[in-house]
């Protein structure tokens, strides 16, 4: 009832009260449950954050030993999936079968969890954290026709990542530390960014009490588009176009700015971050470490820092404060690690799983309601039916 408030993109208007991250998009401060993102980035493990994310507080060696163990004994993923796995042509993007697995596990595992059951709860979170690492790279290695991996227990959850993407039946694979370490790093990163699309999404689904798994699979859905984490791939594909063309980075800023033009500067711009985006410095930091520690000179990297510092100084994009955000190096670092362009969507969403997780059990316990946005009708007042044959 009421005066109802418009607000397309919910730019100005706040879905939920959290105690998850903090953000301040005018001096680019993020933080997860008080601890800042740098901080973290240089001296926790993801599954570490992951905890945090998820339950509040840094895990003590017990609990994340605990934690890494508990995720292993959920690591099996029946193996019906695989029918349906087999059911995808080969050339399906990486993202809209995970999507289509992550719902799949609700058929089986059908027993919805009891939110206010803090045991259900916690095997709920290992579950999902477990089987989403695996099924996630069933889908690169489905594309690829290789043979499916299976967790290794001896290893960790991030080392167990580039075991499961790229082991083959050819002999044991034993990637570079440095590769593990960049990977981590990216994954944390990622964690969390409160309310962003997929974050709601994901809230939004489940408020409805729809179930973790079904709520997971919209946020994968969400994430997948290239304004949100899709934009990694096409920064990618933006920088290698621009390479293959000849390097000229001033006609795809001449482009971006033409309002005729479709076309975005993929990686610029943030709803939220008005001035930096504190991600963004962090990668690009770590872009440069990680190619030149493993002795990579990509042509990319170059295009991609005369693009930034050309972006940076165009009256365009200072005036409307668009600067590179977290999608615009973490590309070239996924390309100098091994990992395939249509999968580096998949990894923002393995760093985004324990953030999605902390947000619907938040919304849960919270006893939030359902989510169920109003509208102003701008169609037809009332019409007389007009029967077929006089239409
Ligand atoms: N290139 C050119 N112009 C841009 C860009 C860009 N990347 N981003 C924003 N603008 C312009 C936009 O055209 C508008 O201009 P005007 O005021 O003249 O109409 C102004 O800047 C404000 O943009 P907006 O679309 O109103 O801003 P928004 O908050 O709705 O959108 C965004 C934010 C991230 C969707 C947008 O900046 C964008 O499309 N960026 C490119 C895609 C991208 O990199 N997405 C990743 C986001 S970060 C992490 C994640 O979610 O994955």
């Amino acid at each position: 009832s009421g005066v109802i408030t418009l607000d397309p993109g919910y730019k100005n208007s706040g879905s939920c009260k959290s105690e998850i991250t903090f953000l301040d998009g005018e001096l680019g401060i993020l933080r997860y449950r008080g601890y800042s993102i740098e901080d973290l980035a240089e001296k926790a493990h993801f599954l570490e954050v992951s905890y945090l994310l998820i339950f509040g507080e840094l895990p003590t060696v017990k609990q994340l030993e605990q934690f890494e163990n508990d995720i292993r004994k959920y690591t099996l993923v029946n193996e019906e999936m695989k029918n349906i796995i087999d059911g995808f042509p080969k050339t399906a993007h990486p993202m809209g079968v995970l999507a289509a697995l992550t719902s799949a596990l609700t058929a089986f595992n059908p027993k919805s969890v009891n939110v206010d059951n803090e045991k259900e709860m916690y095997e709920a979170v290992c579950k999902t954290m477990g089987k989403f690492l695996v099924i996630a790279t069933w889908t690169y290695r489905k594309s690829m026709g290789y043979p499916l991996n299976y967790y290794d227990n001896t290893k960790g959850y991030v080392e167990n990542f580039m075991h499961l993407m790229f082991e083959l039946p050819t002999g044991p694979y034993t990637p570079n530390p440095i590769v593990i370490d960049a990977l981590d790093k990216l994954f944390i990163l990622h964690g969390d960014h409160e309310q962003n699309c997929s974050t709601s999404t994901v809230r939004m689904v489940g408020s409805s009490h729809a179930g973790l798994f079904a709520s997971i699979s919209a946020g994968v859905s969400a994430l997948w588009g290239p304004l949100h984490g899709g934009a990694n791939q096409a920064v990618l594909e933006m920088l290698e176009e621009i390479h293959a063309t000849g390097g000229d980075a001033d006609k795809y800023l001449a482009k971006a700015k033409d309002k005729n033009d479709p076309f975005r500067l993929m990686g610029f711009g943030h709803r939220v971050y008005k001035n930096f985006d504190p991600r963004a410095k962090i990668i690009k930091k770590a872009a440069n470490e990680v190619l030149a520690t493993l002795g990579v000179d990509d042509p990319i990297l170059a295009i991609a820092k005369k693009l930034e510092e050309s972006a940076l100084e165009d009256e365009y994009f200072k005036s409307r404060n668009l600067y590179p955000n977290v999608d615009f190096y973490s590309g070239i670092i996924y390309r100098a690690l091994g990992i395939p362009t249509d999968m580096f969507t998949v990894m923002f969403a393995i760093g985004r799983l324990p953030g999605w997780i902390a947000q619907w059990k938040e919304m849960r316990e919270n006893k939030e309601p359902i989510g169920r946005p109003r509208q102003i009708y701008t169609g037809h007042p009332l019409r007389d039916f007009v029967p077929s044959e006089k239409r």
